[in-house]
């Protein structure tokens, strides 16, 4: 017989209960299609990334919708952006806030139409703007506006560097609030260690941070930007 320790108690509390509710109730009441799983090994892909990338797996609905409305922020101010957005699932939960808009960028073009159907089908919709970008997250220009940028275990280390180095390019260029949020984050170093990038909170599974790169310093001769003329 299992003994007490062994038991996953968790996984019967209330909200993991209506977890696997909502995940299982979503599809079948908004008659849309976001929670089968899909390989990336059948499908075709913009870029060179594919052998980075995971599968495609929805967010859950409960948390992410708890989490978001949580957040403490204008929404009206801020610009969402789903890096690896597959069929939308994401950008449907985020679509029922009233953000400035919510874009996904999803590199399969199957999965990026299936998330422009979802998107037609969803009726919740708060945002000023929704919509799915087919392209490679490496490729996709953060707009110049606050951002709630969110990755749920979409690519390896390689490729999410690449993303956050353009993110802190833009940061630099363009000096504004950016959140990010990141769903399974498979190493806690691997932000928490990079400049400019603070964890506000964690909740369960996800990790919430700011992100504030600092401006490079510049050498010009023997003088640096920081010198202040005497
Ligand atoms: C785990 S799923 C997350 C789905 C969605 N963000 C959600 O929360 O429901 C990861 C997605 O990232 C996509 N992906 C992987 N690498 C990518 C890349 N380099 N550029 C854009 N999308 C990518 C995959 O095709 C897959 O749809």
């Amino acid at each position: 017989m299992a003994s007490i320790r062994s038991v996953n108690w968790w996984r019967f509390s209330p909200s993991q209960i209506l977890e696997k509710y909502q995940a299982h109730a979503f599809d079948r009441r908004f008659g849309t299609d976001t929670s089968t799983y899909v390989e990336l090994r059948g499908l075709d892909v913009a870029g060179s990334n594919k052998r980075h990338g995971e599968r495609y797996q929805p967010s859950p609905v409960h948390s992410l919708r708890q989490l978001l409305k949580k957040l403490a922020i204008r929404y009206q101010d801020f610009v969402f952006v789903d890096f690896g957005s597959g069929k939308g699932r994401t950008l449907l939960v985020a679509g029922e806030l009233p953000f400035k808009e919510v874009i996904g960028v999803e590199f399969s073009e199957e999965l990026h139409r299936k998330a422009l159907l979802n998107l037609q089908r969803y009726p919740r919709r708060a945002a000023g703007q929704v919509k799915s970008v087919h392209a490679d997250a490496t490729a996709f220009e953060a707009p110049a506006q606050p951002l709630v940028v969110y990755f749920f275990n979409p690519f390896t280390r390689p490729v999410l560097e690449r993303v956050l180095a353009n993110l802190a390019a833009s940061a630099v260029a363009t000096p504004r609030r950016i959140i990010v949020i990141y769903l399974y984050l498979p190493d806690e170093t691997w932000l928490a260690e990079l400049s400019g990038f603070r964890l506000r909170k964690k909740v369960r599974n996800y990790h919430v941070f700011d992100f504030d790169p600092p401006v490079p310093v510049t050498n010009f001769g023997t003088a640096t930007i920081l010198d202040i003329p005497g």
